[in-house]
């Protein structure tokens, strides 16, 4: 045998002893306490389950020479203060009773103690019911009265002092400022009721005034703008309610800095909510987009374990299931209303910025409701349904259908559709049409592709997408592949609303396509399922990739650039978009239209300026 390399060598053994206080709560520190913002976050949750109507945070470089809270919540009596210090002290839980239902931020008793462990912390306090308030120097533990009116203010000052490899880590001033106001920018949102302010160096920094609705909050911590192009978000299913707002596919970025969610008030980063989240986003979002939120998961706090980590910042469902279906229709239906028509009422950025290229989307599409109470809520009642359609003419089975069937009562009609009347088309591609905001430009393959999916998702979650019978077969080449596959899942294809069998050995021949996509070619649809079948196991595909496989269906359906479109025809897809849901992107994630408003159009020409 070789001996061991010297690192892995027994090291010359010391009895086992007991560590003592001091050190003890200098390794708990390390969990609680990784910068400047984590002391923020303890002293902001204390303060408002002291309930605290007003909070202000002074610091100083960063935080890292000074952290200071004040409250107005109901204080600590005197003989309490020392006790506040010591580890696995509390007054928010008594039993494991307690903890189970605990509706607290804190309860674990070790906030305090720890930084007392790493810092120069000291006490003031007046109990609401007493008459004196009194100082708690935390090294020397001397109590001395003082003057102050009913609340608590921790000092919190040199941090890490006594743990230099800690204070290493730390970065800039400047970036452990950031995080010290993401923070209280992150009390502030689960709090609307209570005030906040944030000093730096003498200078106030953030100021949040108590606010009366949830949304004002929103307003002033993350901008107009995001509530701006943002959905409401209500849901409520069983045990769960799931509110706050989903920001518009639009407004995704690049990072994922906006993105708060709330367990019972408490601010969490979450596996089971974060996938939830994505998985709502995934029809409607490109690529690595960020989307933005703001969302609000109230649950029976007996259905959730927040002690899981001595930060908080993670919890345990008892039913992950639950929630995240919860979570996900949650957004997913706030997400779904098209939201056309509605410009008027957000101060949306220029849509020309031709000089100054900007990192995030400037531009917006206006993200408001369609409202179903303008009269289009049946919209989809002016379209002869798919079967009707194909029956009474096969012909145009799928094409887009012209002017509305019924007329439209209103005389205005900027007013009554969303998307305005149809002008014209440019180059084949664009859509133009003029609405009482201005200039509405439709990408029109991108606009169609979306309605014909979603048109097959709902047929297919009927039971099978209504096939129309071609009159004359399409046969074609196939190779083997093609063959085999179609073969193979010979009991799949009708509920796509497809019918492909073999003509011979190295033909296929499709007899039947979805109603939907009659106008398309049968060749190219064929194969192109085929392909994206030879993927998967015929006998779930149907299940698990339905919405890839609609998808490329939907592609092939989808009106081609450089088909010339009748203003009718033009006005008819403006309408189907108005009464289709999510309407507003693409199948990919992009958007099918943009609002250029009157007042855009005159800055570009110099107008009224
Ligand atoms: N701002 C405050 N106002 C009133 N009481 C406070 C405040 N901060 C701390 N306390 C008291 O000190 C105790 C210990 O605080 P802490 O160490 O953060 O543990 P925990 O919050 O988990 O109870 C709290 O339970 C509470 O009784
Ligand atoms: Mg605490």
């Amino acid at each position: 045998m070789s001996a061991l390399p010297s690192s892995l060598a027994p090291a010359a053994r010391r009895p086992i002893r007991e560590l003592p206080d001091e050190l003890i709560s200098q390794i708990a520190a390390g969990e609680v306490v990784e910068r400047p913002a984590s002391v923020v976050r303890e002293l902001l949750d204390n303060a408002l389950d002291a309930g605290a109507r007003q909070v202000t945070v002074r610091l100083s470089a960063g935080g890292v020479r000074l952290i200071s809270v004040e409250d107005d919540g109901q204080g600590l009596p005197r003989d309490e203060l020392p006790l506040a210090l010591r580890r696995h002290a509390t007054s928010k839980i008594a039993s494991l009773n307690d903890l189970e239902t605990v509706g607290t931020m804190g309860f674990r008793g070790e906030a305090l103690a720890a930084i007392n462990a790493i810092a120069e912390l000291s006490l003031q306090s007046r109990f609401h019911a007493a008459d004196s308030a009194f100082a708690l120097d935390g090294r020397t533990g001397e109590l001395r009265p003082v003057a102050r009116a009913a609340g608590t203010t921790v000092e919190v000052r040199e941090l890490f002092f006594a743990t230099p490899a800690r204070r290493k880590f730390l970065k800039t001033d400047a970036t452990e400022l950031a995080h010290c106001i993401e923070a209280v920018r992150r009390h502030a949102l689960a709090r609307p009721d209570v005030g906040f302010s944030v000093w730096h160096e003498g200078r106030l920094v953030e100021q949040w005034r108590a606010a009366d609705a949830r949304d004002r909050r929103l307003a002033d911590t993350l901008g107009e703008g995001f509530v701006a192009q943002s959905v409401a978000v209500e849901h409520a299913a069983g045990p769960v309610r799931v509110a706050g707002r989903a920001g518009i596919p639009d407004a995704a970025r690049s990072r994922a800095d906006q993105q708060f969610f709330y367990v019972n008030g408490r601010f969490v980063r979450d596996k089971v909510l974060a996938h939830a989240v994505r998985s709502a986003y995934e029809d409607v979002l490109h690529g690595q987009r960020q989307p933005v939120y703001a969302l609000y998961l109230e649950i029976d706090p007996a259905r959730v374990d927040v002690n899981v980590h001595p930060t908080k910042i993670e919890v345990r469902f008892r039913d992950g299931r639950e929630v995240h279906q919860a979570v996900r229709h949650a957004i997913e239906n706030a997400l779904a209303a098209p939201r056309a028509g509605e410009a008027a009422a957000v101060a949306a950025e220029p849509f020309f910025k031709p000089l100054s290229p900007q990192p995030e989307p400037s531009w917006t599409q206006p993200a408001i409701h369609f409202a179903a109470e303008r009269g289009l809520g049946d919209a989809a009642a002016m379209w002869p349904s798919e079967r009707s359609d194909s029956a009474a003419t096969p012909a145009t089975a799928f094409t887009l259908p012209a002017a509305p069937v019924k007329p439209t009562p209103a005389t205005d009609d900027d007013q009554a559709w969303p998307l305005g009347r149809a002008l014209a088309q440019l180059q084949g591609i664009y859509i133009l049409a003029e609405n009482s905001q201005g200039l509405v430009i439709v990408d029109m393959h991108a606009a169609h592709e979306r309605i014909v999916y979603e048109r097959l998702k709902t047929q297919l979650d009927g039971a099978a997408i209504a096939s129309q019978p071609l009159l004359i077969p399409a046969t074609f080449a196939a190779t083997p592949q093609e063959v085999a596959t179609a073969e193979a899942c010979a009991a799949v294809l009708p509920s796509l609303g497809l019918e492909i069998t073999p003509f011979s050995p190295r033909t296929l021949a499709v007899r039947a396509v979805p109603g939907t996509l009659a106008d398309g070619d049968p060749v190219e649809l064929a194969r192109s399922v085929l392909a994206e079948l030879a993927h998967h196991d015929a006998s779930t595909v149907v299940q698990r990739a339905q919405n890839e496989l609609l998808s490329t269906m939907a592609c092939h359906g989808a009106v081609r650039a450089n088909r010339r479109l009748t203003i009718d025809e033009m006005n008819g897809l403006l309408r189907q978009m108005e009464a289709t849901e999510r309407s507003d992107q693409c199948n990919h994630g992009r958007p099918t239209w943009r609002q250029v408003s009157i007042r855009e159009l005159d800055s570009l020409f110099m107008r009224g300026r």
